[in-house]
């Protein structure tokens, strides 16, 4: 392999930042060494209701497992975010909203953001929401979306935002688990010119939903949707009967803040729990460091809210930091592939966040569509999802960043509520396709299977040996599973499925999930999710999905299916089962790539041998290693004979 690149810190960027390289390591050992005092101190740029005393109180460990922070404080997030903002930067934007329209996009200060959430709030109250009703936001990428969010957190409701592009099953299935009563969605949402039919597929989910006793519909484009009497109301209509102020609730730091769902490698997808102190002052803490945010600036993260990339870096990080964060509703390659440069100019945007994913599809266009823009605005550039890849990097800085702009690459999970490892702009020679160093305070460690640490330069498990304040607490109804995900395979370590390498300079190198958990175009999908959806089709047998190199997604979903007897193989089939997915799923989940397998590789006691229909599915055939414990080894002949593409 040849040298990496290395990007040092030009002074001025050392200069401007908060911390340099001196500080940064300063300041993480001191984390280390004292992270109650540490932790301490971070803690105060929120506004406390009621002090806390106690910072830190956790243990990885099975016989006292807990995790803590800041337990005996009280706060509100919405009063954090809006309205300690309000006497000094009350007319200063807060949302800048960019349609999928060019010609469309609105502003919202801090006094308006402040109007309109408390107005939510009791809409929600009017509704019969309170403290601890879990509230389920399945939204376009509208203001109200936002609004909806700080809603709950004002009257201490947890909200479950849903992925607007999820089908109404996987909709209805979150309702249910955390057995939410409410429902806040749109008429209809509007992405790259298409219409997303959201409340009917609302309207789908809850007859498979049936406790849901109240939806309220914001109106995005008007379109005459069904509405259900006595269940569903138009939020305009209820808004303008209730009072523009809310007072905000005290939380304990330790009450539940939102539920967002997230795939694992077995069974439903989980109820990630994240709670109110914690998350918030780790947040906001990373959002000012890592993008090394200074007040006034234009913060723009392309996510979607419905990922935890939206929550922590559109709506609760920069707003707690009383910055001016962008929402796009839109997509980067309409009208045009030069939109996402186009907005930057249109709104002055000074930091750039966004996924590998879309750099590489931009990237298929050329420098044209880049370059016939300024982006003089611009400061910093980010990116997160999955590693990307140095090439993709290099056109990343050179082409979009001008080689004037830092590269933070930011690696986290929805798990994680915020970054952990990441360069800081001041302070980290950058190294394209490394995730580099640990933020403050956190402890990254490799092991092998058998969980033995590994030292210095190696490739192995990557684990985190200590909490942090935005780490998530439970899984929603079920606390038994988030010890057993996390915390059971290495015993008094938290393991994030990933697998890491560490290079001799002490960087991190995130290869990719260890588990069956998919990455593709940045979002994750178990293989156990999409098997179901398949074999939910009355033709079919059984199914294996694996994941395989993708251009631009990162990784295709490529999927083994077995027939039932009798089933004749087609093309239509197969694009019938592709149909399926999206309608169990969405359209996120839809497999790239179906081949007909008459039998898959199982071992003597029927567990699937994934690791060869990865190597197949990789066209890696040479080497397809042991296969004398196959059941059967022949089958493994007829899959590499049929691959598809062969
Ligand atoms: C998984 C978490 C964090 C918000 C978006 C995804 C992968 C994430 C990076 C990065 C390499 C990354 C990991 C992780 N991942 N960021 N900068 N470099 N890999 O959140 O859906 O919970 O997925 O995404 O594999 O485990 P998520």
């Amino acid at each position: 392999m040849s040298d990496p690149v290395v990007i040092p810190v030009p002074p001025e960027w050392a200069a401007r930042a908060y911390v340099d390289d001196v500080k940064y390591k300063a300041m993480h050992a001191s984390a280390l060494a004292d992270p109650e005092a540490f932790w301490g101190v971070q803690g105060q740029r929120l506004d406390w209701i009621k002090p806390y005393t106690k910072v830190k109180d956790t243990s990885f460990n099975e016989a006292d497992f807990h995790i803590r922070w800041y337990e005996d404080g009280a706060l509100n997030v919405s009063a954090n975010c809006i309205d300690r903002h309000l006497e000094t930067r009350g007319d200063s934007v807060a949302i800048i909203w960019e349609g999928d329209d060019p010609n469309n996009s609105s502003q919202i200060t801090y006094r308006e953001l402040h109007a309109e959430v408390c107005r939510f709030a009791n809409v929600l109250k009017k509704r019969g929401v309170g403290k601890g009703d879990r509230v389920t936001i399945y939204m376009p990428m509208i203001p109200e979306a936002a609004y909806a969010m700080l809603a709950c957190t004002r009257i201490g409701a947890i909200h479950s935002v849903v992925f607007g592009g999820f089908s109404p099953e996987s909709l209805a299935n979150r309702i249910k688990d955390c057995d939410s009563k409410t429902v806040i969605t749109a008429d209809e949402g509007v992405r790259g010119g298409k219409i997303i039919p959201l409340k009917a597929n609302v309207d789908a989910a809850l007859e498979h939903a049936s406790g849901v006793t109240s939806v309220i519909v914001v109106t995005r484009t008007g379109a005459g949707v069904s509405m259900q009497d006595g269940r569903d109301v138009v939020y305009e209509d209820e808004a303008a009967t209730v009072s523009a102020e809310c007072a905000p609730e005290p939380m304990s730091a330790e009450d539940p803040l939102f539920i967002l769902y997230t795939s694992g490698s077995t069974g439903k997808p989980k109820g990630v729990l994240h709670t109110t102190g914690g998350y918030l002052v780790y947040a906001a803490m990373t959002h000012q460091y890592i993008f090394d945010y200074k007040d006034g600036e234009i913060f723009w993260c392309t996510a979607d809210v419905g990922w935890v990339t939206g929550h922590t870096y559109i709506v609760y990080g920069p707003l707690a930091n009383g910055a001016t964060t962008l929402m796009f509703e839109g997509v980067p390659n309409y009208p045009t592939v030069s939109r996402f440069w186009e907005v930057i100019d249109k709104h002055k945007v000074n930091t750039f966040y966004t996924a590998p994913t879309a750099i590489r599809a931009l990237m298929r266009d050329g420098e044209e569509p880049v370059k016939r823009t300024s982006r003089a605005s611009l400061r910093l550039i980010g990116t997160v999802g999955e590693p990307i890849n140095p090439e993709a990097w290099l056109w990343y800085y050179r082409t979009v960043g001008d080689s004037r702009c830092p590269v933070v690459d930011t690696w986290w999970q929805t798990e994680t509520g915020a970054s952990l490892i990441g360069n800081l702009p001041g302070a980290t020679a950058m190294k394209p396709g490394s995730a580099t160093r640990p933020f403050f305070g956190i402890k990254p460690a490799l092991v092998d299977d058998k969980g033995e640490f590994l030292d210095g330069a190696a490739s192995g498990n990557l684990v985190l040996l200590d909490s942090w304040p935005g780490q998530m607490r439970t899984v929603y109804g079920d606390h038994k599973r988030f010890f057993e995900t996390y915390f059971r395979t290495y015993p008094g370590m938290y393991f994030t499925g990933d697998g890491c390498r560490r290079d001799e300079d002490g960087y991190y190198w995130i290869t990719g999930r260890v588990d069956d958990v998919l990455n593709v175009s940045g979002h994750r999908i178990g293989t156990a999710e999409i098997e179901s959806a398949l074999v939910a089709d009355t033709k079919v047998a059984e199914a294996a999905v694996v994941g395989y190199p993708h251009d631009i997604k990162g990784q295709g979903i490529y999927c083994y299916v077995t027939l039932k007897a009798g089933v004749t193989p087609s093309d239509d089939l197969k694009r019938e089962l592709i149909q399926t997915v999206r309608r169990e799923i969405g359209p996120t989940a839809s497999p790239d790539i179906i081949q007909w397998a008459p039998g898959l590789p199982k071992t003597r006691s029927g567990k699937i041998m994934r690791r060869i229909l990865r190597k197949i599915a990789e066209n890696d055939v040479s080497n397809l290693g042991d296969t004398s414990t196959l059941a059967d080894p022949s089958v493994v002949d007829d899959l590499v004979a049929n691959r598809a593409g062969a």
